[in-house]
């Protein structure tokens, strides 16, 4: 299909599991769309190697298990694991909650099989763990959100199980660094949400209050062993305690459409870009979640208020404070005027050379980075 694409210079959009949040894998000026959910073949995992190569439509939830049954772990999990395809997490290079021990995806990919612009297949899957045979130009794949080439299949590196069961820590913080004590070997997740989470999750989701009294921020550990938490901070350990951070999302959602803003902020100035949200003045509903290890923040913004001038005022801090506009999501369509605004002007002319190379008719989702 993309050859045909190709000859009559028609734009294609790849699709994985369509959860993305920066309009990355929809089309905006009539693409077609090309879905990869049907290419789901879970090949054998090879226990020794340690690794597997599956179809790019496999679900992250489908491939976990596939994993979890001959021992072994894949190590990116999201909330929208269940829809969320391994196509579509390659090519967004998406985090989720165990960034801080398994590393992002780029990490966990050996190889990669490709239908690049002009419908030609480019096959780099590999059989081995470590190669030194020049530039790996498939690599470039993870994170273009599409737009080199389509990701078919891919070569993914497992790892062990944790054994024994984790334990799950939460702890209220009166700042966000307070919580960056607990990045200690052993852990697996450090996941943080503020009080307005807090109290909407208890209101909506039928949970109960963890603690007699509100503090500015909570920090959710994952661990093998329980953190030391200082006697005079509020702690409670409990498994179930992810409701309180996996249900987030979807709640808010049901409170209306949010402006989501996903950003990365330097681990030393935390709170510095907490402060500086609050001094915006919004007058929507704010909520600060994400992943604490990686200065990972979803702000979310509920309200009457533009989206694009909320994004602009909050991205403008963001800069000012050394940080990166996009930190799991990606860039898509939403963040591609911001993008080419913050990245270095050779970095973005070495990207347009890419692009041209990979794509010289510009049919590979042509609005994500370049559009906008
Ligand atoms: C999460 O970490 O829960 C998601 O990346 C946030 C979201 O979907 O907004
Ligand atoms: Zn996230």
């Amino acid at each position: 299909m993309v050859s045909i694409c190709h000859q009559r210079g028609v734009p294609v959009v790849p699709q994985g599991g369509n959860t993305g949040l920066v309009g990355g894998s929809i089309p905006h000026h009539g693409e077609v769309v090309l879905s990869l959910r049907r290419l789901d073949r879970l090949g054998a995992v090879d226990q020794r190697g340690r690794e597997v190569t599956v179809g790019a439509g496999v679900t992250l939830a489908a491939l976990r298990e596939h994993a979890r049954q001959a021992g072994l772990t894949y190590g990116v999990d999201l909330a929208s694991r269940d829809s969320a395809t391994v196509g579509g997490t390659i090519a967004t290079n998406a985090g989720g909650m165990n960034v801080v021990v398994n590393g992002d995806t780029r990490r966990q990919v050996l190889g990669l099989e490709v239908v690049m612009a002009d419908g030609s297949l480019a096959n780099h899957l590999g059989n081995v763990v470590k190669e030194s045979m020049g530039p790996d130009s498939l690599r470039l794949m993870v994170g273009s959100e599409g737009s080199l080439g389509v990701i078919t299949a891919a070569r993914l590196r497992l790892l062990s199980a944790q054994s024994g069961e984790q334990k799950v820590t939460l702890i209220a913080v009166e700042q966000l660094a307070d919580g960056l004590q607990y990045l200690t070997p052993g852990v697996s997740a450090v996941e943080f949400f503020s009080q307005a989470c807090l109290d909407l999750v208890i209101e909506h989701r039928a949970l109960s209050s963890p603690f007699p009294t509100a503090a500015p921020f909570y920090v959710l550990i994952e661990s093998a062993a329980l953190p030391a938490v200082p006697d005079t901070a509020m702690a409670v350990v409990d498994r179930k305690l992810w409701s309180y951070r996996e249900t987030i999302t979807e709640t808010i959602n049901q409170q209306g459409v949010p402006t989501k803003i996903d950003v990365a902020i330097p681990l030393g100035r935390l709170d510095e870009f907490v402060t500086r949200v609050e001094r915006l003045g919004l007058e929507d509903d704010v909520y600060l979640y994400g992943h604490l290890a990686e200065g990972n923040f979803h702000v979310n913004v509920v309200g009457g208020s533009d989206a694009v001038e909320v994004e602009d005022r909050v991205l403008g801090v963001v800069i000012e404070l050394g940080g990166a506009i996009a930190s799991e999501h990606g860039i898509g369509v939403a963040k591609a005027v911001w993008w080419r605004r913050s990245t270095d002007p050779a970095v973005l002319a070495i990207n347009r050379r890419i692009k041209h190379t990979f794509d010289p008719g510009g049919i590979l989702n042509p609005s994500v980075f370049w559009g906008g």
